[in-house]
């Protein structure tokens, strides 16, 4: 049985990996120790209102973020923004009212507009969309060993730009090791202090790409923490349950496994 499972586990490997190499080759994932990491990583509060004014700053420009509602900015665990500042903040953008179908003023019930600037994805769901996506030939062998998921894959777009462009069929693209194929359409949206942090962090590109990718994890996976506590009672109740099936199991067999080896 165990063999069976680990032919066909190394077969899918070995699969997938082809795949992948004929998808474009391997990419280039930078490692960043994020806070959400780990059985126990939590969001830092202070990063996620980083992230989302380098999100609301920059990238809302040409990427929208449609299945996240903007009322969960208050929430615990996420940027946690005081309420009142949650339903100024929700004026910054418009919205095609459901109803009256007109534009308005977007309300802190709303969520975030679907923003369709040429070609640019959504990224409400990205960082989950590409978090298997590293390790050699995207076989996410770096997310299962080193914690390397889809927070790193934005960071290292955001700064794996190598200066590099060339223009196909009247498209810019810019050469980026860490996208797939080598070219991406995306301009490189961010420079050294292209936003100006209120908490007086320094803006460099690096600190930059991974406040908006840390924010970018969390429209993604609002309730992380919560699924990773779930999870650990999960395992505690399961070691525990083991070891009471293991118990009975002998006392069950005692008298009949006793008796042979007398
Ligand atoms: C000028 C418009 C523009 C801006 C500003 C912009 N993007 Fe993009 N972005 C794009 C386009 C277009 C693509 C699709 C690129 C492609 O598929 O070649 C893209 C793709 C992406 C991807 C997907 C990469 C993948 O693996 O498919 C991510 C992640 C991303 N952008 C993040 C960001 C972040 C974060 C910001 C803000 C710091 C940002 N973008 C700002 C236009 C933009």
């Amino acid at each position: 049985m165990f063999r069976k499972i680990a032919i066909s586990a190394v077969s899918a490997l070995v699969l997938s990996s082809g795949a992948a190499m004929a998808a474009g080759g391997a990419t280039y994932t930078e490692d960043v120790d994020f806070s959400f990491e780990g059985p126990f990583g939590t969001y830092d509060q202070l990063q996620l209102q980083r992230g989302l004014q380098v999100f609301t700053e920059v990238c809302s420009g040409c990427h929208g973020l449609k299945y996240v509602p903007i009322r969960t900015l208050a929430d615990e665990g996420g940027p946690h923004l005081p309420a009142d500042q949650v339903r100024a903040y929700a004026t910054n953008f418009s919205v095609i009212d459901k109803e009256t179908g007109e534009e308005r003023e977007a309300k802190d019930s709303d969520n975030f507009p679907a923003n369709t600037g040429a070609g640019a994805p959504d990224l409400s769901m990205m960082a989950k969309a590409r978090a298997g996506f590293s390790g050699p030939y995207g076989t996410g062998m770096n997310q299962l060993f080193r914690g390397m998921g889809g927070a790193e894959h934005t960071y290292s777009i955001l700064t794996g730009y190598t200066g590099e462009e060339k223009e196909e069929a009247g498209t810019v693209f810019y050469e980026n090791h860490a996208f797939a194929g080598g070219w991406i359409s995306m301009p490189p949206p961010l420079s050294d202090d292209q936003v100006t942090y209120a908490d007086g962090t320094p803006a460099t590109l690096s600190q930059m790409s991974e406040d908006v990718a840390a924010f970018l994890m969390w429209a993604a996976e609002p309730h992380m923490m919560a699924r990773k506590q779930t999870g650990f009672v999960a395992v505690v109740v399961l070691v525990l349950l083991t070891s009471l099936l293991y118990l009975t199991n002998k006392r069950l067999w005692a008298g009949v496994k006793g008796n042979k080896h007398a």
